[in-house]
């Protein structure tokens, strides 16, 4: 005899999932970050971008993880084509938000957790149709030939101040926009996630140990919690 499937109400990953004081996904399915690559010029959603979201909203998934990676200043970008959190483009951010929770309302989906991803494409930046634009932590024989990078490309320990402040501000808009939370990219070879080899770079930002090379994504999350407590 052919066993019935177990009703999806029984299943351990229908169960609610508590990430965080006060936020508890209502199930365990989870709709990974994803770069679509189909925002305006500006950096704000198009259609096809508000498509996606709808979809997520659609698909019963429990926690949003960050819908897609998210510029924090436009040269981050990592295609022409990516979202950024500026005040120009807060409004359509949330508008992808509201539009997720809608159809999942619409569809009787229990009220997901819904994130923002914020990220700096740093050696991988290809900000505008003109091509790439790294920016780097450290120069790096191999990768630097990959990337077209060079020793310019470096960025300042000045410009390292300006993004923390960059994540700290997007930050503040994705909770003003009623984002549950900011996931940090901090992978994929992008520019925090660089700063973790950084061995020979001076000053604050790298060096030697553990604690010089993760300065950086530790300042970068207390700059988010003080500008976005609810994050
Ligand atoms: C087209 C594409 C875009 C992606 N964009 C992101 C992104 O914006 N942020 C992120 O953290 N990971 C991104 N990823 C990685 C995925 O979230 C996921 O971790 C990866 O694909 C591994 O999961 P999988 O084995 O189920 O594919 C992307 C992956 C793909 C294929």
């Amino acid at each position: 005899m052919r066993r019935r499937p177990a009703p999806v109400a029984a299943l351990p990953l229908a169960d609610p999932w508590p990430l965080a004081p006060g936020l508890i996904a209502p199930n365990r399915w989870v709709v990974q970050p994803m770069e679509g690559w189909d925002a305006l010029a500006d950096g704000s959603p198009s259609d096809l971008t508000l498509r996606r979201w709808r979809n997520f909203g659609r698909s019963g998934a429990g926690l949003v993880w960050g819908g897609e990676a998210a510029a924090v200043t436009p040269d981050g970008r990592g295609n022409p084509h990516q979202l950024v959190v500026s005040d120009g483009t807060a409004a359509g951010l949330g508008a992808l938000r509201r539009a997720l929770l809608d159809v999942a309302a619409e569809a009787g989906n229990p009220t997901p957790i819904v994130g923002l991803q914020l990220t700096h494409s740093g050696r991988w930046a290809c900000p505008t149709s003109a091509g790439p634009r790294p920016r780097i932590a450290y120069s790096h024989p191999l990768l630097d030939a990959r990337s077209g990078a060079t020793a310019d490309d470096v960025v300042t320990d000045a410009d390292v101040d300006a993004l923390v402040a960059a994540f700290a501000r997007s930050a503040a808009l994705a909770q003003s926009e009623g984002f549950d939370f900011v996931d940090l990219k901090h992978c994929h070879g992008y520019l925090l996630h660089e700063f973790l080899a950084a061995r020979r770079r001076p000053g604050a930002w790298g060096g030697p140990t553990l604690d010089d090379r993760t300065r950086l994504i530790r300042r970068v999350s207390e700059a988010v919690r003080e500008s976005a407590p609810a994050s």
